[in-house]
């Protein structure tokens, strides 16, 4: 398998016995995952993107939360129209959305 290009973690409010609680998933999280699916899709990114639900964490007041490695940029208040400029700044054109990073 080869390694993707960036992973972007995105915060589901996982809890260790895999219940969905907490402030990430109550603002739309889960939906952000799938925007970012289809994103990634739609831009033939399948392969060099790798996108990941994740547990808390620990910066609930700024959830939505969404972290991409390698660069380890941190983003808060994410939307469903921020994954698409996300997409398109970040994992194609290489810069941080510096309006989102926390
Ligand atoms: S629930 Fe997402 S950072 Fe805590």
């Amino acid at each position: 398998m080869v390694s993707p290009k960036y992973h972007v973690f995105v915060c589901a409010s996982c809890r260790i016995n895999g219940t969905q609680k907490g402030f990430c998933h109550s603002k739309g999280s889960v939906a952000l995952i799938q925007k970012f699916m289809e994103e990634i899709d739609d831009n033939d990114l399948t392969g060099e993107v790798m996108v990941t639900n994740t547990g808390c964490f620990g910066i609930c007041d700024k959830g939505p939360v969404v972290v991409i490695y390698p660069e380890g940029t941190w983003y808060g208040n994410v939307t469903e129209d921020d994954v698409e400029t996300i997409v398109e700044q970040h994992l194609i054109g290489g810069e941080k959305v510096k309006d989102l990073v926390i």
